[in-house]
This record gives structure tokens, C-alpha cells and sequence, in this order.
């Protein structure tokens, strides 16, 4: 017999909250994310869109609730120069985008495309600056030029001419990105000096107060990095530090997106659970120089990064997205809703045909990706308390290895409902969990579950809708405990009022 698979809620113990930013997202110049996704430029009478911006993009990201959305990268942020990105179309110059498969970026969409959209979907920009090869004056107009008052200096000045009268309040700032890799190649003690000089000058005099600065962070298991920046970066000058983890099996044989074996399953998901011990050291490392948590663990790149589909360009990064990534989503959203403490931000790269997208594009079409269903699903917890939660659960066993095949986190909105998230990484087994509920007095249960027939199963252009969130009975509620099973490979949502 099985060992039974076990939670345990205290609902009246909850005191930290869950940060709405630990569901944002990341849209770079790269591939087809903005060019051909989120853009189609304005000229475009095929597809509905709103000064170039596809509508049916807008309201499915409003569904989500993207509480902030990352630009304009990645790597590309620390080429781009943001000065070629605004003012008359026409004129705007021509580059070479040397990360992402070398095509022309011709900056059609600059600062107000992208501010401008954020107002559309709802969401806070957080604009990445160029460190890498900008310069401190770069970056310090262009935080002048989103915020400052109109007309108080020559860029909003600038800014007014090109039709934009007051500013975005623009809060959310990255100093850089991969700093140790394509940012630059620095080491962290260089790069922690170099990050006090850019924030001294990131003022606009106005909305200082509120600027949540991130610093360029670790990479995995890089604890010194953080180690370096918590000690020589002083607190008052950096909210946020930031750190990047992507699931995958191996950086030279990554795998296939869709056709994968239950062997590489597998190893996604030990690198997806890899997240839970990263953030906790790095966040041990940052309670040592923080103990009063001011600076933010910032998760501001992760998800599921496999080979390409078979015949689309290389530097594109663009992948199918199957039940696999519903399971990196679901276990990844609950390491961070457990340690909400520190986490307070994250970023799923990327939000449209990159790597683990939420939504994908063909001309005039688009889908939602499982991912997608997940993250909404899972919303329910955006600024919700979270519920401390002791789990006992069975192992998913494959050959010789094993992982934990149950993952949980829990919440309490603001009028009392309790939200209970599941998942079953399991590649065939079903698990049966009890949920004993202390500190709430429960008196109906419903939920939704996200699964399919197969692992490999996606939706297509074809049958767009194969996979969703469908309603949920496999929940008994006795008393303040219930019993719940969860089929192989599935993400569970219980609200319990
Ligand atoms: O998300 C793709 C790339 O991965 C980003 O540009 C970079 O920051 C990371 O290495």
C-alpha cells in the first residue's frame, strides 16, 4: 500500500502576502514576440488591432491579469538604444539584432508602442535598462523621458512632441540583464560598482520614491553573485535582485517541445524542482545582509527552454508548448507562492511565440497555450495571503530516480475563500491527497483541473481548445478535510468558502 499523500493548512496562521508581480511576464525582441506577435503594425487592416497592437492579444492578457510585463529584454535590452525607438516612424533608424538570429530591428516598436500597451492590457511596464553597452546618461534620460512632468527638461520636452503629454509612472526598473553573461561578462564586484554609478542617476525628481530598482542576478546555483551584490550594493539604492532559472535537460541536448520521451519528462521536471532549492539559498544568503526582507527576490526569467520546432529559425526560440509546461508552471508558481516572503516578483519568459509562451501566433490566428490555463487558473492568488502548508507526498519514481510528485500552495483572498493549488507531476500514477484544513470553517468546495490524455499533448492551430480548464469533482469534502485525487500529470484549483 502507498503512503498516502497529505496537507496540512493553517489558515489562520497566514502573514505574509502574495505579490501580484510573482505573475508577470517577459516580452523581448526576439523571434516573433513583438514582431508578428504582440505587433502587426499599424498599417495592418487583416488583424483587429489597436495602433498596431493585435486586440485579441490585449484581451486575453487582461483575462490573465499580467500585473507587469518585462521589455525589452533579455539580452537584446543591453544593445538597444532607446532614443532609436521613438518619434516618427519613418525615421527611426535601422539595427542589427545580434542575439536573435541577426534580422533588422527597424525600432517601429519604441517606448510609446510599449507603454502604451501596457496601458491597454493593464499592466505595470518594467523596462530593463541597457548597462551593457549604454551608458549611465542613456538610462538616466530615459527614466526623465517615461516620468517627468511635460516640459520640465528637454526630454519630456522631447516626449510631449512625440504625443505623449503626461508621463507613464513608469516604477519597475532593471539596471541591466545577465550582467555575468550577455550583459556584459562581468564579475559581480565589478558589476555591483557599476550598478550604484546607473542608480545614483535613475531619478526623475518626481516618483523617486516609489522606483523598484532590480539588480541583474544570479544565474541557477551562482550563490556568490548574490552574496557579492547583497554586501556591496547598499539597500537603500536596490528593491530587487534578480535571478534566472530556465527548466531544461541539458544546454546541448535539450530535447525536443513536443515529442519528448517520458525520460526527458523527467528530467524537466528535476530541473524545474531545481527552482525550489535556488530560492531558497539565494534568499538565505540575502535574510544574512537583509534580515527585514526590503530587497525582493526578483525571478525575472523562468520557464521551460527546449530545442525549436524542426525547421523554424534557431535564434527564434520558438517551441510548442505542451502538458510538460502545464507541470513547470503549476510546480514553479508554487514554489514561489511558499516563499512569498521574499519572492515578490517573477517573469515567465516569454509571453508570445518564445520559448514557454502563453499565447501563440499564425497570421491572423492565435491560441492559448496550457501555460496560459494555468497562470489563469492560479490568479486567484494575486495578492491574496499566503497559507503556511506542511505536504507529505509520494515520490514519482523512474528507474533509479525519484522526485516529489505532489506540489502545493494556498491562499486567502480578500473575502475569506481559501484556494488550494495542486499538481500531479507523475507521469502515470494518480495521487490521492487529504487536505486537513485547520483555522477555517469550510462549507462547499468547487475546482477546476487542467489535464489531457497524453503528456505530449498541445493545442494546435487545428484544435486550439484540445486543452483547458475544465470543472473539477474529484474533491470530497468531510468535515474540515478532503479528500482529493489528482490524475497523472495535473493542476488542480480548489476554492473552499
Ligand atoms: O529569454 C531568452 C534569453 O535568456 C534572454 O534574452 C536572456 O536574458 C536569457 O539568457
Amino acid at each position: 500500500i502507498r503512503a498516502q499523500n497529505s496537507v496540512v493548512i493553517n489558515a489562520d496562521l497566514g502573514k505574509d502576502k502574495i505579490s501580484k508581480h510573482i505573475y508577470g511576464h517577459f516580452a523581448e525582441h526576439l523571434g516573433t514576440c513583438i514582431y508578428g506577435g504582440f505587433y502587426v503594425g499599424d498599417t495592418n487592416k487583416v488583424i483587429p488591432n489597436t495602433n498596431g497592437v493585435r486586440n485579441d492579444i490585449v484581451d486575453a492578457l487582461k483575462k490573465l491579469k499580467v500585473p507587469n510585463l518585462r521589455w525589452p529584454g533579455g539580452c537584446f535590452a543591453d544593445t538597444y538604444h532607446w532614443k532609436d525607438g521613438v518619434g516618427p516612424k519613418a525615421n527611426r533608424p535601422a539595427i542589427v539584432n545580434r542575439w536573435w538570429g541577426g534580422v533588422t530591428e527597424d525600432n517601429s516598436f519604441g517606448t510609446h508602442d510599449f507603454l502604451n500597451m501596457c496601458e491597454m492590457i493593464g499592466a505595470e511596464p518594467y523596462l530593463a535598462g541597457n548597462v551593457g553597452s549604454g551608458t549611465v546618461q542613456e538610462l538616466s534620460d530615459w527614466v526623465q523621458y517615461v516620468n517627468g512632468k511635460p516640459n520640465t527638461s528637454p526630454m519630456t520636452t522631447w516626449r510631449v512632441k512625440n504625443g505623449r503629454e503626461k508621463g507613464w509612472n513608469v516604477n519597475i526598473w532593471g539596471v541591466g540583464n545577465e550582467a555575468w553573461g550577455c550583459g556584459g561578462n562581468m564579475k559581480p564586484e565589478y558589476y555591483a560598482n557599476i550598478y550604484r554609478q546607473y542608480a545614483t542617476y535613475m531619478s526623475d525628481f518626481e516618483n523617486d520614491a516609489k522606483k523598484f530598482r532590480v539588480a541583474s542576478g544570479a544565474n541557477g546555483n551562482d550563490y556568490n553573485w548574490t552574496e557579492v551584490l547583497m554586501r556591496d550594493i547598499p539597500h537603500n539604492m536596490m528593491e530587487g535582485v534578480a535571478l534566472h532559472h530556465y527548466a531544461v535537460i541539458n544546454w546541448n541536448q535539450k530535447g525536443p517541445a513536443r515529442d519528448f520521451t517520458e525520460q526527458q519528462y523527467f528530467a524537466t521536471m528535476r530541473s524545474a524542482w531545481r527552482m525550489e532549492e535556488f530560492v531558497t539559498r539565494h534568499s538565505t544568503i540575502m535574510d544574512k545582509y537583509d534580515p527585514n526582507k526590503r530587497v525582493a527576490l526578483v525571478v525575472d526569467e523562468w520557464g521551460g527552454w527546449y530545442e525549436v520546432e524542426p525547421g523554424t529559425n534557431p535564434g527564434f526560440l520558438f517551441q510548442q508548448n505542451t502538458i510538460r509546461d502545464a507541470m513547470i508552471a503549476g510546480m514553479t508558481l508554487n514554489i514561489f507562492n511558499n516563499h512569498a516572503d521574499r519572492v515578490r516578483m517573477a517573469n515567465l519568459a516569454q509571453t508570445v511565440n518564445v520559448l514557454q509562451a502563453v499565447i501563440l501566433t499564425n497570421q491572423e490566428k492565435m491560441l492559448l497555450t496550457p501555460t496560459y490555463h494555468v497562470m489563469e487558473m492560479y490568479n486567484v492568488h494575486q495578492d491574496a495571503t499566503m497559507l503556511p502548508l506542511q505536504l507529505k507526498t509520494n515520490d514519482y519514481v523512474l528507474g533509479n530516480e525519484k522526485l516529489p510528485a505532489v506540489s502545493a500552495s494556498a491562499s486567502k483572498d480578500k473575502n475569506g475563500t481559501a484556494h488550494v493549488s495542486l499538481v500531479n507531476i507523475d507521469a502515470s500514477k494518480p495521487q490521492t491527497v487529504t487536505i486537513d484544513v485547520r483555522g477555517l470553517n469550510i462549507k462547499s468546495v468547487s475546482g477546476r483541473i487542467l489535464t489531457s490524455k497524453k503528456l505530449q499533448d498541445y493545442n494546435s492551430f487545428d484544435q486550439p481548445t484540445k486543452i483547458q480548464p475544465t470543472a473539477f469533482n474529484g474533491a470530497k469534502l468531510n468535515g474540515n478535510s478532503l479528500e482529493v485525487q489528482l490524475p497523472p500529470f495535473s493542476v488542480v484549483v480548489l476554492a473552499l468558502k
